[in-house]
């Protein structure tokens, strides 16, 4: 690894973190709802939401999530469609269903108190499990985030790419863990990383580390190469017969077990699908004009025509062929968890 400073030097800017950066913190910190009461369940939801999203979007769907399940034992016992809903708009649906099941595991064997602990329950990693042991049990386990890499790397000075400073960070930050205040010192830095060490154009003025830090400015961390996507041509068939619309089960792949609308991951002619339809016994269903819409996943990205196809008329040879079924458009709006690769085609149907 690169160094440009002594072990020494290095050692005393992080001694003198926790006095920068806690009354920094009690001045400055921002009222956010999962901020107020310290339980390990609620403290758990909340950073698995924020790792999927900002703290804005995090905000309301904390504050529902909470009201609505608010305690592991309730998440234990919610149904499936009901979680979904409330993670509506969060993505990566299988953090929910790891929630759940973690939430399963706490409520029958309790809560364990130390990283190592949370690490063993589903979906809890290094960061999510140093983030709930400081902020809910006081616990010297440090969470580093993008967030906490970023401010780190400029005040070190460590000019290498982010995925290499994180488990570092994490050994280097353990002992200066002050006691009593571990989890405003995981959040001080995150908050830091927020709201002053923005990735472009820090307000380096307003900052507590700004008398030891080596670089002042936004040159590091070294952005890191994306993996490229694969990009995948995806059909997506919108059926619908008055005011119903015809509702499809996933059953691999990304989103595996979600609703969705039916849809093969290839690119289907106008003319192969009015085959397919003939050849199940709804030649009568009429395909309206393809939609192009580019949905983007981590890894993947789809490349969607979608295609409203009219089964009025042919609505059980459709639901038989296609194993869709049937709904009124209206409750599926209401009541269905539908992934954001779906959502934005409900605009497509009348109503
Ligand atoms: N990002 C991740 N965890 C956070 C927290 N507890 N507060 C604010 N931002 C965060």
């Amino acid at each position: 690894m690169e160094q440009t400073i002594t072990d020494a030097a290095r050692a005393a800017l992080y001694a003198e973190l926790p006095a920068l950066l806690l009354p920094w913190y009690d001045k400055n910190k921002r009222d956010l709802p999962w901020r107020a009461n310290k339980d390990p369940y609620r403290v758990l939801v909340s950073e698995l939401m924020l790792q999927q999203t900002r703290v804005e979007a995090a905000r309301e769907h904390y504050i529902r999530f909470v009201r609505e399940l608010p305690t592991a034992a309730a998440l234990a016992a919610c149904p499936e469609d009901k979680l979904f809903k409330l993670w509506e708009g969060l993505g990566y649906y299988s953090r929910a269903r790891n929630l759940q099941k973690a939430a399963q595991e706490v409520s029958e064997h309790g809560f364990p108190c130390t990283a190592e602990g949370l690490k063993k329950l589903p979906g809890v990693g290094e960061y999510t499990a140093g983030a709930v042991a400081s902020i809910a049990f006081e616990q010297p386990a440090p969470a580093v985030d993008g967030n906490v890499v970023r401010v780190l790397s400029r005040y070190l000075g460590d000019a290498l790419p982010a995925a290499q400073l994180r488990k570092r960070y994490a050994e280097e930050l353990a002992p200066v863990y002050p006691a009593g205040r571990c989890g405003d010192f995981t959040q001080s830095l995150m908050e830091l990383g927020a709201t002053v060490c923005a990735p472009s154009s820090p307000l380096c003025l307003a900052c507590p580390l700004l008398g030891g830090c080596r670089t002042k400015s936004d040159a590091l961390p070294i952005p890191e190469k994306k993996p490229e996507r694969r990009k995948t041509p995806v059909t997506m068939l919108l059926f619908y017969a008055g005011e119903r619309v015809a509702i499809w089960r996933r059953k691999e792949g990304v989103l595996r077990g979600m609703y969705a609308f039916y849809t093969e991951e290839r690119a289907l002619t106008e003319g192969g699908l009015a085959a397919r339809l003939a050849a199940c016994g709804a030649g009568g269903a009429k395909i309206g004009q393809p939609t192009a819409h580019r949905h983007v996943f981590s890894h993947i990205e789809w490349e969607i025509a979608a295609y409203p196809v009219d089964c009025a008329g042919c609505e059980a040879e459709v639901a038989s062929s296609f194993g869709v079924v049937f709904y009124p458009l209206s409750e599926v709006k209401a009541a269905l968890s539908l992934p954001s690769a779906y959502r934005w085609a409900l605009r497509l149907f009348k109503g």
